[in-house]
């Protein structure tokens, strides 16, 4: 699929990953519907996009009557979407269980798990499903990315993290199944460490140790992370596969 004048929605576009890829696919023509929470960020990327035709949504990804309003304001707006990024998702870590002593002393309470299934799973289901309807109803060929995670593989200290990144990456894979007949081809991105706020909220020592465990010796940049969603849109045999872009990380 060529970029050109394509509608394309990004979840979590205020800032970080999703502000490059809106950035790098405007840069191609495309015509991006930024969603987030955070909304002077996301007026502010959204002004910055080189190109006129973009439109800013305020909105949670996890609030069922929010993205189905969101989804509906885009398509008066721009016209019926092309391109779903489901970008958006948090962090909450801590340990299952936190043991001092012989003692349990602090656990990872139902709020931070509940939190991070909340926007990194249903959010990707909300989306998902709201973006290939109008898909499907405009009689459109398209493409859904979801971010999942190399975590998705099982991280320390990220229990609900990794199970939401994990389930990203499945559900994926059904709707590559599902949604193929329709014209909508599905696939994921499971980025390494990659240089943004999220790791900058990270300690300095910790982000050092993650750095000399990979190959390349470095984070990955944004727009490497952009470059490989981009690959997927315009490869029209891409389907149901996970891209993994973690400098070697997981070798
Ligand atoms: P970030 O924290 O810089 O940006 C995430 C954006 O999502 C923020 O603008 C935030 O306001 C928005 N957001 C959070 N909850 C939302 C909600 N309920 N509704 C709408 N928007 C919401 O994060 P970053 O680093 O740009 O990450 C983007 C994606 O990439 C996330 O899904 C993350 O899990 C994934 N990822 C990031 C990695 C990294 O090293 N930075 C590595 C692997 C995956």
């Amino acid at each position: 699929m060529k970029l050109d004048d394509k509608i394309v929605v990004i979840t979590g576009a205020a800032r970080g990953l999703g502000a490059a890829m809106a950035r790098q696919l405007a840069e191609q023509g495309a015509r991006i519907a930024l969603i987030d929470l955070k909304s002077d960020q996301l007026f502010e990327t959204a002004k910055s996009l080189p190109g006129g035709d973009h439109h800013a949504v305020v909105a949670s990804v996890s609030d069922e009557q929010q993205v189905e309003a969101a989804f509906a304001e885009i398509e008066s707006r721009l016209g019926p979407v092309d391109v779903l990024i489901n970008n958006a998702g948090i962090t909450r870590d801590g340990l299952l269980l936190k043991v001092k002593d012989g003692e349990v002393v602090d656990r990872m309470s139902l709020e931070q798990w509940q939190q991070v299934i909340d926007v990194n799973l249903t959010g990707v289901f909300l989306c998902g499903r709201a973006a290939a309807e109008q898909m499907i109803r405009a009689g459109r060929r398209g493409v859904i990315v979801n971010i999942s995670s190399i975590s998705r593989s099982g991280n320390f200290g990220q229990t609900n993290y990794t199970a939401s990144k994990a389930g990203n990456a499945a559900m994926t894979v059904s709707w590559a199944k599902e949604l193929a007949r329709y014209g909508i081809r599905a696939a994921s991105v499971s980025p390494g460490f990659t240089a943004t706020e999220m790791v900058a909220a990270m300690p300095d020592k910790a982000i050092d140790k993650i750095t000399s465990g990979i190959p390349l010796k470095r984070l990955a940049e944004p727009d490497e992370i952009a470059a490989t969603v981009r690959f997927i849109i315009e490869n029209d045999y891409v389907n149901g596969r996970d891209f993994a872009v973690d400098g070697g990380l997981r070798l």
